[in-house]
């Protein structure tokens, strides 16, 4: 149990609570364990009375013990009513302190992993997928919590249960004792391999839960897809294929389920008979009360959860082992992209790449080889190159999503990685290649960029992105929900919305990759002019295809498979032979035509 110890801190964070329903659990069963004891006095009072009848007493006399033992019964009676509430009360009580329990330390785990999750970088998110990331938060949690709650509960009525009710057995009579629990450890056992076979079988039963989701997921993302190429039939296949084999593997699942009841029932049967058939040999020699015989019944069924739980709680705990193993592992993982300053101070926007070199860690891609030019504060850098050429790499390694091992990306002079991460996010607008917006308004998509922000910014931020005529078209506005159940924005519109987002951050350093790819060149144009008027103390970095969108930087670079190949102004450029004057001539064609 090496993995489990990292749950202790969370024990003795609750261990009041974990304390009260310990307390509450012992003294519970002690309460049960009463009834068998007041059952059998009844009884054997009754024999008694039986037996007087027998023997012929005399009429008073057996009119007087005929009131005693209605006396008796009636009060054993009462006590057997108001052990069992008071006993189904702290059941109620044991639930609700050590479950509970379980269920805040589940919180406070799924917590941790979920922080390790936003601390975790980039690249751990590409190393590994996103079924077994949400399977670590929901699955491996839960089973950790069947050890945290349910097993350490059933550990506990089991101790107590048996060490009480085994010393009661003894000293009624141990000979019947031995008898009776002869099959108890075959159904600890019995029940042990069982919850194996289970547990085995659930696992299976939920990676194919989770292949029915990823696939269903892929297929709702992808719809459209799928309808303008009429493929329904073959999806309908092939979710009838995995369908089919999470059927199979679920009756396979239900089969070892079945099984546990009928085994229960059995040994307890097995159990009882031998009470019934030893007990009842030991009456008729006069060995034994004839109550015995059905106190140690009743004992039998007292005892058979908690034996076959024995099983049940050792597998479960075998379980939750593996998964806290998994989950430390996690926790374990140190953030590839460090903050190694805490001081706060602001950026001025100067940005250098000294004969930076970077490879991609998974892919082995050498995406920039020996790239160094500087841009001052204020200035704009366009960044032109073919598909592939390295451009959104500059622009990660600018924002620090990658870390460089050779060459140095200098902020202000100062090596990036020693300025604090948080100043270089947050003073850093960055709108992505790939435009993502939340499912949410417009207006908190744009104030995703800064929180505080007023109507009037949110206003102002979508004028600069020209985009606030189109916003207000829609009848909510900006409280327009987009995504999944709200409107659906054109590509254009939705690149737009997210360089609001960026430009309402106020930021030192404006990033644009690609982003008026899918806007008409006479909106590009307005949006680039409106950014020459907002962006005079922000040093810009506009990355695109076309000379339209660079051809007023202050400084232009052309890049080719990780190469700077030119740099220079638009002027300048367009007098060399080479790549950008190449796509100048070709753009400028393809606008006369
Ligand atoms: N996250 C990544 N992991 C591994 N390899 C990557 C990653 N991102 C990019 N690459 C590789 O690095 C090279 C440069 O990619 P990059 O995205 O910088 O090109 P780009 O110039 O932005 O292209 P585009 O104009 O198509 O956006 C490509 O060969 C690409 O396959
Ligand atoms: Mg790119």
């Amino acid at each position: 149990m090496k993995e489990l110890k990292y749950i202790n801190k969370y024990f003795s964070k609750y261990k009041w609570r974990l304390l009260i329903g310990v307390l509450i659990t012992v003294f519970g069963k002690l309460l049960a364990l009463r009834i068998p004891p007041l059952v059998s006095n009844s009884l054997n009072s009754v024999e008694e009375y039986l037996k007087a009848k027998e023997n012929h007493l005399p009429k008073v006399a057996l009119e007087q013990l005929l009131l005693e033992v209605e006396t008796q019964l009636l009060i054993n009676v009462l006590i057997i009513i108001g052990v069992a509430v008071l006993s189904g009360f702290l059941t109620f009580l044991m639930r609700q302190t050590i479950i509970v329990t379980s269920r805040f330390i589940e919180f406070d785990l799924k917590n941790e992993i979920y922080q390790q999750y936003q601390r975790l970088s980039l690249n751990f998110y590409k190393k590994n997928r996103t079924g077994d990331l949400m399977n670590r938060i929901s699955e491996d949690v839960s089973k950790v919590r069947m050890y945290v709650g349910p097993a350490i509960m059933y550990s506990i009525n089991m101790i107590v249960l048996f060490a009480v009710g085994f010393t009661q057995m003894i000293s009624i009579d141990i000979k019947l004792t031995m008898y009776t629990l002869i099959p108890f450890p075959l159904l600890s056992i019995s029940i042990f391999i069982l919850s194996k076979i289970t547990h085995k079988r659930s696992t299976v039963v939920q990676e194919y839960l989770s292949k029915i989701t990823t696939f269903n997921q892929e297929f709702f993302s992808g719809i459209n897809v799928v309808k303008s190429y009429g493929i329904e039939a073959t999806i309908i296949n092939d979710f009838d294929t995995i369908a089919d084999e999470s059927k199979e593997k679920n009756i396979h699942l239900q089969k070892a389920n079945a099984l546990f009841f009928p085994l229960m029932v059995l040994l307890i049967g097995i159990s009882n008979l031998l009470v019934i058939y030893v007990g009842g040999k030991q009456y008729i020699n006069g060995e034994i009360l004839i109550g015995t015989i059905i106190e140690f019944m009743l004992y039998v069924n007292i005892l058979t959860w908690p034996v076959a739980v024995v099983g049940w709680v050792t597998s479960t705990i075998q379980q939750a082992e593996a998964s806290q193993a998994r989950i430390n592992e996690f926790l374990k993982q140190v953030p590839e992209i460090q903050n190694t300053n805490s001081s706060s101070s602001k950026l001025k926007g100067n940005v250098t790449f000294k004969d930076v070199t970077f490879t991609y860690d998974d892919t082995h891609i050498t995406a920039l080889k020996n790239v160094s030019f500087s841009v001052k504060p204020g200035e704009t850098l366009a960044i032109l190159g073919k598909t592939g050429a390295g451009k959104s790499t500059i622009i990660e390694l600018i924002s620090r999503l990658y870390d460089t091992k050779i060459g140095a990306v200098l902020l202000d002079n100062k090596p990036i990685k020693e300025i604090n991460l948080d100043d270089v996010r947050s003073q850093i607008g960055f709108v992505p290649q790939d435009t993502f917006l939340f499912s949410e308004s417009i207006e908190d998509n744009i104030k995703f960029g800064k929180a505080a922000a007023t109507e009037e910014e949110i206003i102002a931020a979508a004028k600069s992105a020209n985009v606030h005529r189109n916003i207000i078209d829609f009848p909510k506005g900006y409280k327009t929900i987009l995504g999944e159940r709200g409107v659906t924005l054109s590509g254009g519109q939705k690149q737009r919305v997210s360089i609001a987002r960026a430009i309402i951050k106020n930021p030192k350093i404006l990033i644009f990759d690609d982003c008026l790819s899918a806007v008409d060149t006479e909106t590009e144009e307005k949006i680039l002019s409106n950014l020459t008027q907002i962006s005079k103390n922000i040093t810009t970095f506009i990355i695109s295809h076309r000379v339209s969108s660079a051809k007023n930087a202050d400084k232009i670079i052309v890049l080719e498979q990780g190469e700077i190949i030119q740099q220079g102004t638009h002027n300048q450029l367009i007098t060399k032979e080479g790549y950008y004057k190449y796509l100048y001539e070709k753009q400028l064609l393809e606008k006369e035509n």
